[in-house]
């Protein structure tokens, strides 16, 4: 029966994997999947993860099934964590909520959820994106376009089309945006862009969609939810995603959280009834593990601090490999240069290249990385770096 499919290419990003790990060349370097590593090229758990396990074994009684919504106690926390402690909307009851299998969960599940408003709906998402965000948003059977966001000749943010483009966004449609540290180009929008892009909004009328899935990568925990907070708090309905697979290490757990904030919480409660029946006809419930570890984190003070520190730790390391990177690459040659790494966000940069030149780093000098010019700045390590550097300079 299933000889009548094709047979499909790698995932453009787990892909890599796969070839960087049959790739003999013992000095190769991994910056495809966005995971982040310490100086020793390893992911190690958190150790508030680690401490939340514990005594996760220790407490619970009971295997059973948890209750549709998932973790009650992680969907609180979670929506303090992104929305910050007694935001109006909370305070109204506006905020239905559901823990979900990892934020592609949380965006597949809002996407099937907008197919129920209209399923003639567009999702707007920004030029480029996350690869992922195409199927997981168009198999639910939504269209999708897109609006200008980065211009790969001069390494920055084209804000001025990006705004042009959503003054032609009718109300009913929907807008996607990254909440911080943008995937894959790692350009951020200033908090007063910010403040221009909610202003159109406002004046469209369209319904902006939030993928948080860095928060705490960027500029910190806070800093990082001020898009999302700032919309939820002027507008009537935003619908947001967010993920725990890298600011708590949970990658292969997948826990994440899907929230759409109603105008009113009669309309969140219409909102919590049918997301729920959503995540239903697909897997009925999400695994309760990774929700009740992040719940057990956010709930102790202690805990929370430990991981707050860690978050730092990772955010701080990565800026400091940006330096690195960029120092490495404009010390050595003048053909281009690539100071724009040193200012963008979180685990992702674009280098900025063509496919052919990011061909010949895997071919010629195993450095793994997406096409598009991604690379995980988390991958970068004092002992790579000035490898990175020769193979980047040799191919430019
Ligand atoms: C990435 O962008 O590399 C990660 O979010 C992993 C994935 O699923 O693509």
């Amino acid at each position: 029966m299933f000889d009548v499919l094709p047979q499909l290419a790698p995932d453009p990003i787990l892909g890599l994997s796969a070839a960087y790990k049959k790739d003999p060349n013992p000095n190769k370097i991994d910056l495809g999947v966005g995971v982040y590593k310490d100086e020793q090229g390893n992911t190690p758990i958190v150790s508030a993860v680690a401490k939340a396990a514990r005594r996760l074994i220790e407490t619970e009684t009971s295997k059973t099934y948890i209750t549709p919504q998932g973790v009650q106690g992680f969907i609180d926390n979670m929506l303090t964590l992104i929305l910050g402690q007694s935001h109006p909307a909370l305070l109204a009851d506006r905020v239905a909520a559901v823990q979900a299998p990892g934020g592609c969960g949380a965006l597949r599940i809002l996407a099937e959820l907008l197919t129920r408003v209209n399923k003639d709906l567009t999702v707007w998402v920004s030029d480029p994106t996350w690869a992922n965000h195409i199927p997981l948003i168009g198999n639910a059977g939504l269209a999708i376009k897109t609006y200008p966001y980065f211009d790969k000749d001069s390494a920055s943010i084209k804000f001025d089309a990006m705004i042009d483009a959503l003054k032609t966004i009718p109300k009913g449609d929907v807008v996607l945006f990254h909440g911080c540290c943008h995937n894959p180009t790692g350009g951020d929008l200033t908090q007063e862009q910010w403040c221009e892009v909610l202003a159109v909004t406002q004046q469209q009328g369209f319904l902006p969609f939030f993928d948080i899935a860095y928060q705490g990568f960027g500029d910190g925990l806070d800093t990082d939810a001020y898009a999302v907070r700032l919309f939820v708090e002027t507008l009537p309905e935003v619908i947001i995603a967010a993920s725990c697979s890298k600011n708590f290490g949970l990658y292969r757990e997948r826990v994440g959280l899907a929230a759409i904030v109603g105008e009113t919480s009669a309309v969140k409660t219409i909102a919590q009834s049918q997301i729920q029946s959503v995540a239903r006809g697909i897997y009925s419930m999400p695994p309760s593990y990774g929700g009740a570890l992040v719940d057990i984190i956010l709930s102790d003070a202690e805990l929370k601090q430990e991981w707050i520190n860690e978050v730092d730790e990772m955010r701080e390391r990565m800026k400091s490999l940006r330096g690195l990177l960029a120092n490495a690459l404009n010390s050595n040659q003048d053909k281009q240069d690539f100071e724009f790494v040193n200012q963008q966000k979180g685990m992702f940069s674009y280098l900025c290249i063509s496919p052919e030149q990011v061909r010949a780093m895997r071919d010629q000098h195993s450095v793994y990385f997406v096409d598009s010019s991604r690379v995980n700045i988390a991958g970068i390590n004092q002992n790579n770096v000035e490898r990175l550097a020769e193979a980047l300079i040799a191919v430019l």
